[in-house]
């Protein structure tokens, strides 16, 4: 049986507050072997990491993350009300990447310009990768495709994946027309139905999105999956470690 990766949704969000580098520092010490995070640009043009475009969720600010600068954002608290994680604030991507540098965690860089277009994202975060020389370790994804065209276009050896909640009809072959190696489907229409199955006998890095029950784990591990994308890291190392006794 092939062996699945964990990796941290927003770092282990599940026990520190979503992407913070408290989350990412604790699914590095839980042993993970990769983080998922979401990048947006400020209105400075600073690569930030958060998920939503909006700060309210998650910060005590308020309106949007691209009316911000950098210096505003990172003024916020980003406990997203979780207790004892009263220092936690919005990282760069370039914070992020360096505290994870050290080891050999892979990242999944979500480009959120699914509902906002940030005019080139992709290309900054391209260059700030390779500045690091963590290109080998890095997996670009985003519900834009458009993104993943243009990430492919200014490095045609980025790895990338089709990030995607939604059915799209023969996924895998369009994505293997196009180059993109990976596929970030949602759980909950893998399991709606066998589209697995093709998802697997095609090749492509197959990482599913979010996990976060342990039958559910079970079932993607054992079926070969490239990673389970999950917001407790710990609990899907147990998991992976129980199947392999
Ligand atoms: O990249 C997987 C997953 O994070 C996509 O959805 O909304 O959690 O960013 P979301
Ligand atoms: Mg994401």
């Amino acid at each position: 049986m092939k062996q699945s990766k964990v990796f941290a949704h927003r770092g282990a969000s599940q026990y520190a507050p979503e992407n913070t580098l408290e989350a990412f520092r604790l699914a590095m010490e839980q042993g993970a072997e990769g983080i998922e995070l979401d990048v947006h640009l400020s209105a400075d043009g600073e690569l930030v990491v958060i998920h939503d475009e909006t700060l309210e969720r998650t910060t005590n600010g308020t309106g949007l993350v691209k009316e911000h600068t950098l210096a505003q954002l990172q003024a916020l608290r980003a406990d997203n009300h979780m207790e004892g994680f009263e220092a936690a604030h919005i990282p760069t991507l370039r914070q992020v990447l360096e505290l994870v540098r050290p080891g050999d965690m892979q990242v999944n860089i979500e480009l959120k310009t699914g509902i906002l277009w940030y005019e080139g994202i992709e290309k900054k975060t391209l260059e700030l990768v390779k500045e690091l020389g963590m290109q080998d370790r890095v997996v670009y994804s985003s519900f834009n495709h458009y993104s993943i065209e243009e990430v492919r276009r200014l490095d045609p050896t980025a790895e990338t994946a089709y990030l995607f909640s939604d059915v799209i009809f023969e996924v895998e072959k369009y994505a293997a027309r196009r180059g993109v190696k990976g596929l970030h489907p949602a759980l909950w229409h893998v399991k709606m139905a066998d589209f697995l199955t093709d998802y697997l006998q095609s090749g492509l890095a197959v990482r599913v999105w979010t996990v976060n029950r342990p039958e559910d784990m079970r079932l993607l591990m054992e079926r070969g999956m490239d990673a389970v994308i999950t917001n407790d890291p710990a609990l899907a190392l147990q998991v992976r470690a129980e199947l392999e006794e």
